[in-house]
Order: structure tokens, then sequence, then C-alpha cells
């Protein structure tokens, strides 16, 4: 045994001079701490904040499902037109024999589903791998999947994107092809977007592929429709940020005196989505140990959904090591599909 071995202990309780804490023994409490920092720190700050993150628990998941299904809201619409269209010319670039298809943020998995459907037509060897920091949520998609497509060969991995892709790249070398869909890239503002694809491609191989969404800049009347449905399904699918506050943390925000407000700012190109206190009002989260003053109309920032042109892309693709291989459009032209590929030959 080496001497790092000894010094620690895998007894729990014993002499052990100390203890690697592993992911499980960190599960649980981990994730809530999270959440409360997180608010503690974006209600002390001003503006006002709270991470979009937050939105998809059970019931907020829930509501994201019924937005898809809106007529407001388009993406959803046209990348499943996309995927319909140019799912067999996609697998047959990605093609080869022995494909992983590794899937970030599935969600429901509705769109997916359209991938792998022709992949098992058209691929010999394909294996589908969703990763997932959610547990249950990968429970969910494996049970949903499985059933969906009982001859699908199947390996989630729970865990950060990026370990869950290095540790794929690193125990074998089957040829992968990550799918990022649903514009979940818009989530983040240009420089954690260049960011983000550049950590992407330090975790893959030489010639493994990506198949990005992004949704495209277009009239402003159609981008504020669909984030202010007639329906007031976002509007719900917004507010449950303070829902589930009032649930895990014991807030009081009182559900009927804050309202959504989304706006398109044409400088950014971003979305940007608020909860708005309709009153001077006073809000005390329980576990937090504190009070948050809201003036009458203030703002809460929740969301930024970018919106990108096709020279953006141009420029996040070369920017970050990754050649384009093809761009695929819905037929109103919307929404993109762009399928990328690692470019890491020495030179
Ligand atoms: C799932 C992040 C892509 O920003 O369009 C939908 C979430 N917010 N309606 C988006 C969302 C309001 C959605 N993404």
């Amino acid at each position: 045994m080496t001497a790092n071995a000894e010094a620690r202990n895998q007894n729990p309780g014993s002499d052990a001079a100390y203890r690697v804490l592993n992911a499980a023994d960190l599960e649980g409490a981990r994730g809530m701490r999270a959440f409360a920092l997180d608010v503690l720190n974006g209600l002390s700050e001003t503006p006002k904040r709270l991470s979009s993150r937050w939105i998809y628990d059970e019931h907020g998941s829930e509501l994201f499902s019924r937005i898809c299904e809106i007529d407001e809201y388009y993406p959803t619409r046209c990348e499943a037109e996309i995927l319909r269209n140019h799912a067999p010319d996609i697998l047959k670039r990605a093609g080869t024999d022995a494909l992983d298809i590794v899937d970030l943020g599935a969600g429901d998995g509705r769109k997916t589903n359209i991938v792998l459907d022709r992949a098992l037509k058209q691929v010999k060897d394909v294996r589908y791998v969703p990763i997932d920091i959610s547990e249950s949520a990968m429970a969910g998609l494996v049970a949903a999947t499985g059933q969906k497509f009982p001859a699908l060969k199947f390996s989630g991995i729970v865990a950060e994107y990026f370990d869950g892709l290095h540790w794929l790249s690193s125990t074998d070398d089957r040829k992968n092809l990550v799918l990022f869909l649903g514009s979940n890239i818009g989530n983040f503002n240009k420089v954690q977007a260049r960011v983000f694809l550049r950590q992407l491609w330090e975790a893959l191989n030489h010639g493994d592929q990506v198949l990005i969404g992004f949704d495209l800049k277009k009239d402003i009347e159609l981008l504020l429709a669909a984030y202010n449905d007639a329906q007031g399904v976002t509007a719900a699918f917004n507010k449950n940020l303070l829902k589930r506050i009032n649930r895990e943390l014991g807030g009081n925000f009182d559900m009927s005196a804050y309202r959504h407000y989304a706006t398109y700012d044409v400088f950014t190109g971003a979305v940007e989505s608020y909860i708005v206190s309709l009153k001077q009002q006073r809000v005390t989260i329980r576990d937090l140990q504190s009070s948050f003053d809201f003036d009458e109309w203030e703002p809460i920032h929740t969301e930024y959904s970018y919106k990108y042109l096709q020279k953006d892309i141009d420029a996040l693709a070369s920017g970050t090591g990754f050649k384009i291989i093809e761009q695929y459009y819905d037929n109103n032209g919307w929404f993109t599909d762009s399928l990328w590929q690692v470019e890491k030959q020495s030179v």
C-alpha cells in the first residue's frame, strides 16, 4: 500500500489521517446547498437575479414540455422538422460502423428519439449515451427510451457533462456524435458559449462530431410571442423559480404579487426574462434566515435566450477548434442545427 492510501483510510470513524469524499458521500446535501447559496447571492444583488437552471425541478420540467407544444414557441417544432428531414444525412456523415450518440440535456427525449429511430435503421452498431447530472432524470429517460427502443444499446452516465465526456473518451475509442439540441446553448452569453464549446472540444477526440441547435435572429414580434404565450405557460414556467423557493427553502413569495415579463434586447441579441414585483413587499426565506425587500415594479432577472446569425455560428466554430460540416435549416429558416467536427490534427 502506498503512503497515500495508508493515510487515507477508507474506514470512517477510524484513525484515518484524512478521508476523500466521493460523489456518493457528497450527494444530496450538496445539491440543496448550491440552490440555497445561489438564491442568497442572486437576491442580495442589485439588480436581483435568479438562474434559469433552477426552474427545472419536476414541475418546471413538466411546464417546459408543455411550452414545447405551444403554437407560439416555434423552436421545438422547427428543430423536430430539421431532424425528421435531415437525420439520415446527419448520421451518414457521422457514419461508420460503431457510433456513440451522446446526449447532453435530453429533457423528455422526444427530439433525440427522431435521431435514435433513424440510427437504429442506418448505423450498424449504435449506442445511446445520455449524460445528465440528475439521477432521477436519468432513471426516467432510461425507462422511457428503453420502452420505445427495446433493441437499442444504452449506457447512460450520471455526471457533469464534461466529466462524463472525458471519462467516455478515455475509456473507449468509439466515435462520438454529441447532441446539444433545443438551443440550450442560448442560455449562455457569447463568452460563456465559447468557453463551453472549447471545453467540449477538449473532452472529445479528433473526428468526433457535435450537432448543436441554434435559434436564429428573426422578426422581433415572433421572438416576443414565443416567450409571452397567450396561455401563460411560459409565465408559470418562469415563476416556478419562486414556487420552488417557497417549497424547498421555506420562502413566502406571494405568487399573485409577481408577473412574468420577457423582452428582446436588440443590442445583445437575447430574449431576457424577468419576474417583476407588482407592489412594494418583503419576502422571507426561512432556510436562508434572510428577508429581501422589493420595490413596486422591481425586477428579478431570470433567463437569457441568445439568438444567432449564421456568421456568429461560423466564428464560434472556428474560434473553438471545430470545422462546420453542414448546416441544416427548417423551411422557415428560423432555426438551425449545425454539424461540427473536432479538429485536433497536429500541424
Ligand atoms: C430550453 C433554454 C432553450 O431559452 O428558449 C422556453 C427555455 N424559456 N421558454 C429557451 C425557455 C422560456 C428555452 N431553452
